[in-house]
């Protein structure tokens, strides 16, 4: 799949066939992750990688919107320092996206699907996947290949108009 293909393919995608994700693919998709720019080069994350079954089950249950981690075959922990407020926080966030959207590009490319789950209950998330006290877990990205529909560039995005989202020379 070209750049341009996967762009306008991947979508959050949170039914997931039982074809495990390889561990070669894995790899790539973090490495997507790992190659991602940051403020001064500073690579603020931390990924914590789950497959088990048992602990995908119970990782889904840090927020009420993270069902699908259940569902996942693997599923990637976004995990950060904790910073009491700007500007790291601002930084490591905005850094965050950018690593998380190398990822979901490069599985895209994999037709291996992706979804995005935020986490409300650090203490559990801490708790199943190790990480430092001083540390939080800032997101979830499930994978897995697509149950519903193979990953192909969708035509009508649910988006706000071009015209109304991009300006030229002056708002
Ligand atoms: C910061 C962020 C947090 C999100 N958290 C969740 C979540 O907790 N659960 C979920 O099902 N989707 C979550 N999403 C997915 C969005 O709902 C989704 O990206 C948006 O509706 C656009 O749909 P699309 O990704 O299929 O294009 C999140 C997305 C972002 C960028």
């Amino acid at each position: 799949m070209d750049t341009w293909d996967a762009i306008r393919a991947r979508r959050n995608v949170r039914q997931f066939t039982d074809r495990p994700v390889g561990r070669d693919h894995l790899e790539q998709i973090l490495e997507a992750g790992r190659r991602s720019p940051s403020s001064r080069n500073w690579q603020p994350w931390d990924f914590v990688v789950v497959t088990e079954r048992e602990r995908l089950a119970e990782l889904a249950k840090v927020w009420m919107g993270a069902g699908h981690v259940a569902r996942s075959s693997a599923t990637i922990a976004l995990v950060i320092r904790h910073y009491d407020g700007p500007p790291e926080r601002d930084w490591a966030q905005y850094d965050l996206g950018q690593a998380t959207m190398a990822m979901m590009l490069a599985a895209t490319n994999l037709g291996i699907g992706t979804a995005h789950a935020a986490v409300a209950d650090q203490d559990m998330a801490r708790s199943l996947l190790g990480f430092p006290d001083d540390h939080e877990c800032a997101y979830l990205m499930a994978l897995g290949y697509p149950a519903d529909r193979p990953l192909t560039p969708v035509l009508h995005p649910t988006r706000r108009d071009f015209d109304d989202v991009v300006h030229w020379d002056r708002w």
